[in-house]
């Protein structure tokens, strides 16, 4: 992949970003993740690639865009994998709360898990805990593993958990461990990123989410050099068969090589309200700034990208 992808990447979701913090604090989901699509799916046809989404917004018949199997790109080398959300959180824009944010990924063509869109369970570290870990391993032994990776005792460990009622008993657990709690309301994503970056006070992730998520978190933290494990979790008889139609078997635990392999891979993502990693879409009449992160796997360079925005200039931006 040609490295100049990756600044061509920020473009995407910035214009995502800038999009839908218009929406910021209205009440309104839908009409901020439909603002972010139409925005990336814009600014897609000015990138030099030939991808094709195997992560977006739903099957053809149910997305109008960004839709599992569409073309994006102006055509041409490289053939890639690309995997979408362009709002991630689209009830942290409707009320204008901590840590939305617009996200793509990709890779070598047929290197990024089709995954389906159900629920999997996640645990996720920072690059001290790399190996350390094991999803089917009680909490407290993961617990006491990220300690001693970390350097730090259990009561210091920070641990990031999605607030639903389904994770009352990890939740539980970690509380009889010892250790503390960041509950947070949407956005396992980002929350996944947070454990590789110590400034944000956060050790590991425990808990399900989104799939599709987890293959965008899988490859955030292959370029960071983290880890992310993965356990599909059908909810009926349908997903189950779903989960053996797509050729994944939903009782084995997926590793970072199943979300994404090969070596390389670019992960970008721009905040629309304010996060621990990266803050939102601010605006004062024509201008906007916007700050992004952007990395790639195969140099493991991570860039944060400050964009200062003239938007009587980019009317494309202005949705
Ligand atoms: P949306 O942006 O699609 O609303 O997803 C937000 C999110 O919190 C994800 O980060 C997470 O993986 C998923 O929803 C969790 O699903 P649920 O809200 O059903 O628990």
């Amino acid at each position: 992949m040609e490295r100049s992808l990756t600044l061509e990447l920020v473009r995407v979701t910035e214009a995502a970003a800038l999009a839908s913090a218009r929406w910021m604090g209205l009440g309104k989901k839908d009409e901020a993740d439909d603002a972010a699509t139409r925005a990336m799916r814009k600014e897609f046809e000015n990138v030099p690639m030939e991808g094709i989404v195997v992560i977006g917004e739903g099957e053809m018949d149910e997305a109008p865009m960004l839709y599992i199997g569409e073309k994006l790109g102006q055509g041409g080398a490289p053939y890639v994998d690309v995997a979408v959300d362009p709002l991630e959180g689209t009830n942290i824009v409707a009320k204008g709360t901590w840590g939305g944010i617009t996200v793509i990924a990709i890779a070598d063509r047929g290197n990024l898990l089709h995954a389906p869109d159900m629920y999997m369970e996640k645990i996720a570290v920072g690059p001290k805990a790399v190996g350390k870990v094991d999803i089917n391993a009680p909490i407290i032994d993961n617990l006491k593993a990220v300690a001693e990776a970390n350097g730090k005792d259990i009561s210091d460990l920070v641990a990031i958990v999605l607030d639903r009622d389904r994770h009352s008993r990890i939740i539980q657990e970690i509380r009889e461990a010892g250790a503390r709690i960041k509950l947070i309301p949407d956005g396992d994503v980002a929350a996944a990123i947070n454990t590789c970056f110590p400034d944000t006070g956060v050790d590991i992730l425990f808990g399900s989410g989104g799939a599709p998520e987890g293959v965008l978190a899988a490859v955030a933290l292959k370029c960071l050099g983290g880890e992310i494990q993965g356990k599909l979790l059908p909810q009926n008889e349908e997903e189950r068969a779903r989960c053996i139609q797509m050729g994944i078997d939903p009782d084995r635990v997926l590793f970072m090589e199943d979300l994404v392999k090969g070596d390389d891979a670019i992960f970008a993502a721009t905040g629309v309200t304010d996060g621990e990693l990266l803050r939102g879409v601010r605006f004062q009449g024509t201008r906007a700034t916007t700050q992004s992160v952007v990395m790639r796997a195969k140099t493991g360079t991570i860039r944060f990208v400050e964009g200062n925005h003239r938007l009587e200039r980019k009317p494309q931006l202005v949705l």
